[in-house]
């Protein structure tokens, strides 16, 4: 039986900074941006949003098309966890009315989580084969202001329904897993930012991609050419093209930069967004020009630290029939375009605390965080 992605929805933030207001105000070439990294632009969080209301809203946009009452399962990946204990999935499951009847749980290994996440969905569709599970990948990437990484924030959510016979992808059993204890990037409990080894972090990607490739290889036979579209997560979109290029050094082939280059297209737009990157790239893939009805994808996914996985997914017929392009459209244009001092304010403005405050109310999205009462996080629906 065929187990995979039967539908998803996307959302991100309020605010959206251009990478040029950075670049004038740094005095840094813009290209340095646009083409050493491949980003041009990076949603910014209002103060009332965070991974709950942004996991909510997609959440809220796919169950429009689903009976949530066949839901069994919410399991939230993200390394931005608004709390040490409760999940963020049980304030979305409150929020969106879900039934009681439903396991729900948080899953963390950086930006590993969301993959991890549907992997154990589809273990466990198979298991129970109508049941369905909600994934939802949601994160905000904020690093420290002048950091290497500070061009490359972003923030998103993508919410997946995992079923039997899904309508968009089946992700094929047997994938290829590497875990290797390394400090590239992690962020201790005392900080609201993540430290950060720029140039180890990219190798241990690479040799990640390695590993996990040759591990696929080697359980299953999966040759490179049985593969017709690579998506990598996407910490900033020259990454990818690293990887492939790498991959393709490993395997002694040509892989021509086309078989990457449509994933890429809302990650430029949105910056990192950690758990929900590789499938942004996914949501790209599928709303591109290419037909890719029965066709078989490489996806990807790495978590530093690091954990990380190679598998495939095959897109099933009619698919076209299943995506919203348009929904991503409005959330990434309804953006209000912030000015790098406010961008600043807004970063210089993020409270972690769990004292008594009230936000601004300033998001347009349906759900709001409107500040913390009694120590509790309160959420409000708009
Ligand atoms: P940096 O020091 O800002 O940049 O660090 P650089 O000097 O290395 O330049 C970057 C690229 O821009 C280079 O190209 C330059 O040549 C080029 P490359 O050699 O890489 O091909 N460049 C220009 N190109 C055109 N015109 C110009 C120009 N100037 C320079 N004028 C770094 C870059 C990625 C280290 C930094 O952004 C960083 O620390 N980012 C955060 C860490 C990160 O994203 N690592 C990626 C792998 S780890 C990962 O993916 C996991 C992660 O998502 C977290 C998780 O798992 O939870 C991050």
């Amino acid at each position: 039986m065929k187990i995979g992605i039967h539908d998803l929805d996307i959302a991100t933030t309020h605010y959206v900074l251009n990478l040029d207001s950075m670049a004038k105000a740094l005095d840094i070439d813009p290209n340095k941006y646009h083409i050493g990294l491949g980003q041009d632009e990076f949603s910014v969080p209002a103060p009332d949003e965070d991974v709950v209301t942004m996991g909510a809203e997609a959440v809220a946009r796919l169950l429009e098309r689903h009976d949530k009452s066949k839901i069994r399962m919410v399991l939230f990946a993200t390394e931005t966890g608004i709390d040490q204990s409760k999940a963020a999935g049980v304030f979305v499951h409150g929020l969106l009315g879900l039934p009681q009847s439903v396991r729900t749980v948080e899953f963390k290994q950086a930006c590993y989580s969301g993959t991890a996440a549907i992997q154990t969905a589809v273990n466990h569709v198979a298991r129970y084969t109508d049941d369905q599970v909600l994934v939802i990948a949601s994160d905000i990437a904020r690093y420290a202001a002048d950091s290497g990484g500070e061009p490359t924030q972003g923030a998103g959510a993508v919410a997946m329904l995992i079923t039997a016979n899904p309508a968009l992808v089946e992700i094929e059993p047997d994938s290829g897993v590497f875990t290797a204890d390394v400090n590239d990037f992690w962020r201790p409990n005392d900080s609201s930012t993540p430290f950060v080894e720029g140039k180890l972090s990219l190798d241990a990607y690479l040799d990640a991609t390695i590993g996990a490739w040759d591990d696929l290889v080697s359980r299953r036979g999966v040759k490179i050419d049985d593969i017709h579209r690579f998506l990598h997560h996407q910490p900033f979109t020259k990454m990818a093209r690293k990887a492939h290029t790498k991959l393709a050094e490993h395997v002694g082939v040509e892989l021509g930069p086309e078989l990457i280059e449509e994933s890429m297209a809302y990650n430029r737009r949105l910056g990192n967004s950690y758990t929900a990157s590789l499938y942004f790239g996914l949501v790209a893939q599928l709303h591109g020009n290419d037909d890719l009805a029965g066709k078989r994808l490489g996806l990807f996914s790495y978590g530093s630290g690091s954990v990380s996985e190679f598998f495939t997914a095959v897109v099933q017929p009619g698919y076209h029939d299943h995506i919203y392009p348009a929904h991503v459209a409005d959330s990434l244009d309804r953006r209000v375009e912030v000015s790098f001092d406010e961008y600043r304010e807004l970063h210089a403005a993020y409270n972690g605390a769990s004292e008594n405050y009230e936000t601004e109310e300033v998001t347009q999205a349906p759900f709001r965080f409107a500040g913390v009462t009694d120590r509790v996080r309160q959420y409000e629906t708009r």
